[in-house]
């Protein structure tokens, strides 16, 4: 297939409680990956509408998630920060793609049985499209690579499928618009790094979520160094020492998961903090773990606070990045309505 120019992009849901499992599994990624490539970021409040939203919340996670970006280190005047919704070529792509991709494609989807639970009817029509638009989110940019967590694997492949379809069933018009083989990349996941699942703190085999009942759970980007350090003290282990190899981890998923994130934390790897910590206990290795939290994560979430306080430049700086999606976007959907056929 023809080269496309290497490019990135990634959206994060605007929900509340802003935590260490999507500042490691998601964030401190972004941040690394604007050293090689150029970078679109984008905070998607379309596909939060699939399930209900207070809008004031709404408004209010937007601003949260976005002041983490820039609060982790993502350069909005280097590479592009915005919301979805500003950009209308995500809605348009997004129809599009429900006319190329298959309801039996969408049917395996297992993030969608899992958030529509039993209640199925009563799910909303967005929800089960919602890959449809996440294909459109990275092809509007044709986008070719796409740092997700473990979960989202499904839908990039299924993105490859549409990407594919659409290349192989306007072929003729795409070569005669002068765009050669195919219009799209098949854009690759990015996924990997010693956490990109960092899982509860009360629990190793369950995911870190915003939504677990218990606080302890979890470490907010919002918590400060005492909460860091009651949280980490109090998490769930084991009885024994830690391992000197990462292959001691086996059936320790707590074990795993606090030598994990400590590896993410330090950026390096865990049998590099097992060579440090192995055969200690983990009383010692916790306090560890604190004073390299609160070094870490304290300045992350004192800028995150001090910036979701200015609406103006939070907003100045989506709509700023915005425009220039635009741009992009703009320019690709006049594409992608040539070889449709559709007049303009
Ligand atoms: N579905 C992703 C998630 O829940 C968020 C998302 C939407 C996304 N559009 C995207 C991620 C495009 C990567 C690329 O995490």
């Amino acid at each position: 297939m023809a080269a496309f120019p290497q490019l990135v992009f990634s959206g994060v849901q605007p929900t509340g409680n802003f935590h260490l499992g999507n500042y490691l599994g998601a964030l401190v990624k972004f941040v690394e990956m604007q050293a090689s490539y150029d970078c679109i970021y984008c905070v998607v409040d379309l596909h939060a509408i699939t399930v209900p939203q207070d809008p004031a919340e709404l408004t209010k996670h937007t601003r949260e998630v976005t002041a983490a970006f820039l609060a982790s280190g993502i350069d909005a005047r280097k590479n592009i920060v915005f919301n979805q919704s500003q950009v209308s070529g995500h809605a348009e792509l997004a129809w599009v793609f429900n006319c190329v991709s298959r309801l039996g494609w969408l049917n395996r989807m297992t993030q969608f049985k899992e958030k529509a639970g039993k209640d199925r009817e009563n799910a909303s029509v967005g929800l089960y499209a919602y890959p449809n638009l996440m294909a459109a989110d990275i092809l509007v940019y044709r986008a070719t690579h796409v740092p997700v967590g473990e979960d989202q694997k499904q839908h990039l492949e299924l993105t490859r499928d549409i990407a594919q379809k659409f290349n192989v069933d306007f072929a003729e018009s795409i070569a005669s618009h002068g765009h050669g083989e195919a219009f799209f990349p098949l854009p690759e996941p990015i996924i990997q790094g010693p956490a990109t699942r960092v899982m509860s703190l009360r629990d190793g085999s369950k995911k870190m979520s915003k939504s677990d009942p218990s606080d302890y759970s979890r470490i907010n980007l919002s918590d400060d160094a005492d909460q860091i350090a009651q949280k980490f003290r109090k998490a769930k282990t084991d009885p024994d020492a830690l391992p000197s190899e990462t292959a001691g981890l086996a059936g320790r998923p707590e074990a795993d998961n606090l030598v994990g994130i400590f590896a993410a934390l330090r950026g390096s790897t865990k049998d590099a903090v097992l060579k440090d910590f192995g055969g200690q206990n983990f009383s010692g290795f916790k306090a560890a773990l604190v004073e390299l939290a609160v070094e870490k994560l304290g300045p992350v979430g004192a800028e995150m606070k001090r910036l979701q306080a200015d609406h103006a430049y939070i907003d100045g700086v989506l709509r700023d990045g915005a425009a220039r999606a635009r741009e992009i976007a703009s320019k690709n959907m006049t594409s992608v309505k040539d070889i449709l056929g559709f007049v303009r």
